[in-house]
């Protein structure tokens, strides 16, 4: 539906709704002295808050970001699997993955990863070519933006949904249950099957799980690191876990931050494969590449996964409020960034 209000007031308007409950789950895990689960089940019970913020999410991104970078996200996502999983991405990587594996072993190094060539089978592995649909969960999803992708199953979660395609859910709280074990199909039609709300979900069933905007609504490392953590469980060994957060700085201005991340995330079981950001964001991808999650070292955790606005509310969310206008200069950061950036031994997958 277009936006039939006076422009400028009602992206105002709708910005101060989003940043405005942002702001208040920063405000109450202070008062609350860091609990965030007290603070978190007294925000999923604030139904006229919750509803208020998903119309205005929608409004914003579909009716007020600039029509031509409105779904720049969602792009660079789609972009990204369709390189990785039909264009040759995956099996480069694996291919890496082999040549490093035996560099190592000649040389007898101590392997940085141990990939679980065992306990990989046909369920719970994503083989090359992938056949049918690939299954893509998108947490937070609100207004489920990759609907319209024919080469995606997609199932949309959200605490508070503004369609009625996108299922109820709180993915803080949601169950994994034990892996399906059965064939493609039959997993797809279990994912076309689903009931509102979803409470539960099987663990490796998703080619991909997407979080846009997601991380950063938490006000808490801890519920970021859950999140993460949920995501490892839900894919199946090789899938990506795609993630865009914002940040309106400048590309190096939180690189440390960036690199943290990419510690915390692969401490997780997952290897960073693609890195980019552009004016208002930074969009990483994450391969899975341990069956199981490792346990986390006293040096890598939670704390790994901050955003500014832990530390300081100057940090503005201005994503929210600017038009998505993107400047020349990042224009050409987005096409030269495939191996460079924080940490970049990135994968080099070719670009479409
Ligand atoms: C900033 S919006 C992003 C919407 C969309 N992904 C996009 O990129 O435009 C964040 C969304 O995450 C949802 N969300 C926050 N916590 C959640 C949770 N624990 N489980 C599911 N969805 C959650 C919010 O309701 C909101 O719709």
């Amino acid at each position: 539906m277009a936006c039939t209000c006076s422009q400028e007031g009602c992206q105002q308007r709708t910005s101060e709704v989003v940043k405005g409950v942002h702001a208040k789950l920063r405000k109450k895990l202070k008062e609350a002295d860091g609990d965030f689960q007290k603070i978190w089940a007294e925000h999923c019970h604030d139904e006229a808050s919750l509803g208020e913020y998903a119309y205005a999410m929608q409004h914003l991104a579909v009716d007020h970001w600039s029509t031509k970078h409105q779904d720049d996200r969602i792009k660079w996502c789609y972009r990204t699997c369709m390189n990785y999983f039909k264009y040759g991405g995956m099996e480069k990587a694996l291919a890496k993955d082999r040549r490093r594996q035996e560099h190592e072993l000649c040389n007898g190094i101590e392997p940085k990863n141990v990939f679980d060539v065992e306990q990989s089978n046909k369920y719970n592995t994503i083989c090359s070519p992938v056949s049918g649909q690939l299954r893509l969960l998108d947490v937070g999803s609100c207004f489920n933006p990759f609907l319209d992708y024919k080469e995606f199953l997609s199932v949309g979660i959200d605490l508070s949904p503004a369609v009625e395609t996108v299922y109820r859910c709180d993915f803080l709280n949601l169950q994994i249950q034990e892996p399906l074990q059965v064939a493609s199909d039959t997993v797809e039609t279990y994912m076309r099957t689903l009931k509102n709300p979803v409470e539960r979900l099987p663990k490796e069933s998703f080619h991909i799980v997407v979080f846009s905007l997601l991380l950063s609504y938490f006000p808490s490392p801890y519920q970021r690191w859950i999140c993460c953590q949920k995501a490892h469980e839900l894919l199946q060994l090789n899938g990506l876990l795609l993630i865009v957060t914002p940040d309106s700085s400048h590309q190096n201005k939180h690189a440390e931050m960036v690199k943290s991340w990419k510690e915390g995330i692969e401490a997780i079981g997952f290897t960073r494969c693609k890195y980019e950001k552009d004016t208002h964001l930074h969009y990483m991808a994450f391969r899975k590449v341990k069956l199981k999650q490792p346990r986390y070292t006293l040096d890598v955790g939670p704390d790994n996964l901050y955003i500014p606005q832990d530390f300081s509310e100057d940090d503005d969310e201005s994503v929210f409020c600017d038009s998505f206008a993107r400047s020349k200069i990042s224009d050409q950061d987005l096409s030269e960034t495939f191996t460079e950036l924080p940490g970049g031994d990135e994968e080099e997958w070719f670009l479409i």
